[in-house]
């Protein structure tokens, strides 16, 4: 199929495009989103982070909600949000074929407690968890705070996802904090299950560097599912609230269904995404 047909629109420029498969992310200004979009999901954000449950994880503290997952499925102007056309065309345009969301979440980093990410690539997890066979995965991080160099921002390594997977090494213990939960919780916390060799690490970012993206509230940061990142504490008095969609093509679905995830983490359900009117 033709790159823009699932939304007839091609939001992104050639050199967007490139740009992004070069560095492996791409960072938009809020003028991307139409008006009012982003404000529909920020008036969902209080109601998505009270509601307890398996899906929301808490930080070591055990008081500070880390991430929630499943916002898509749950909160209707999310799933709005998540079928914009100007966002389905971009992630149209970088995988080439049409999507469905394979995860959603909401990661808080909430202000003086908001806790790190190790580095990692995500696509290790859905490859040995889900059984998804190839990295062709984009992930849409929305920034639903200003992002500054003091609250914590995303932080990659340019370039490297044109190493493909990495193989860290597999924890097989839960973190500390969180021995008594399910194991699949292992892979949510600040501690990686996955981690990524030290030297390799200081090669990759001697070579190209380390770039955060920063930005005002309603930025739009698409990366690669194998590009190098992570983030550090939160100890400014502001929180880096993120709305992070990973858009999956529905030729790439996973094929781990004897033992999959639960629906909140992996999605069973791969049928083309519509975009919203
Ligand atoms: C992620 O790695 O998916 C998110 C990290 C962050 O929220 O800083
Ligand atoms: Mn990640």
């Amino acid at each position: 199929m033709s790159e823009s047909s699932a939304t007839g629109i091609r939001p992104l420029s050639r050199e967007q495009i490139d740009a992004y498969h070069q560095k492996g992310f791409l960072l938009l200004p809020p003028a991307f989103l139409p008006p009012a979009s982003l404000a529909t999901v920020l008036d969902a954000v209080p109601e998505i982070l009270a509601q307890e449950g398996e899906h929301r994880i808490l930080e070591r503290d055990e008081t500070t909600v880390r991430s929630v997952y499943g916002p898509h499925r749950s909160h209707p102007s999310v799933d709005s949000f998540s079928r914009l056309p100007a966002l389905l065309g971009a992630v149209t345009q970088l995988l080439g074929d049409r999507v469905y969301i394979h995860q959603s979440k909401v990661n808080v980093k909430a202000a003086f407690a908001g806790d790190r990410w190790e580095w990692h690539q995500d696509y290790v997890n859905w490859l040995d968890l889900d059984g998804i066979r190839s990295p062709n995965l984009v992930n849409v991080a929305v920034f639903l705070d200003e992002v500054t160099e003091f609250n914590g921002p995303l932080t990659f390594i340019p370039r490297s996802h044109h190493n493909g997977l990495l193989a860290g090494t597999d924890s097989t213990t839960m973190p500390v904090g969180y021995e008594g939960d399910a194991r699949w919780v292992a892979t949510l916390t600040a501690t990686e299950k996955f981690q990524i060799d030290r030297a390799e690490l200081r090669r990759l970012a001697g070579e190209n560097g380390m770039v955060a993206p920063k930005g005002p509230a309603g930025s739009i940061l698409l990366f690669h599912s194998n590009v190098l990142h992570a983030s550090m504490p939160n100890l400014s008095p502001f929180p880096r609230k993120l709305l992070i969609i990973a858009y999956n093509t529905v030729s790439n679905p996973p094929t781990n269904t004897a033992n999959p995830r639960p629906e909140f983490l992996a999605s069973h359900e791969t049928s083309p995404l519509e975009p919203a009117r």
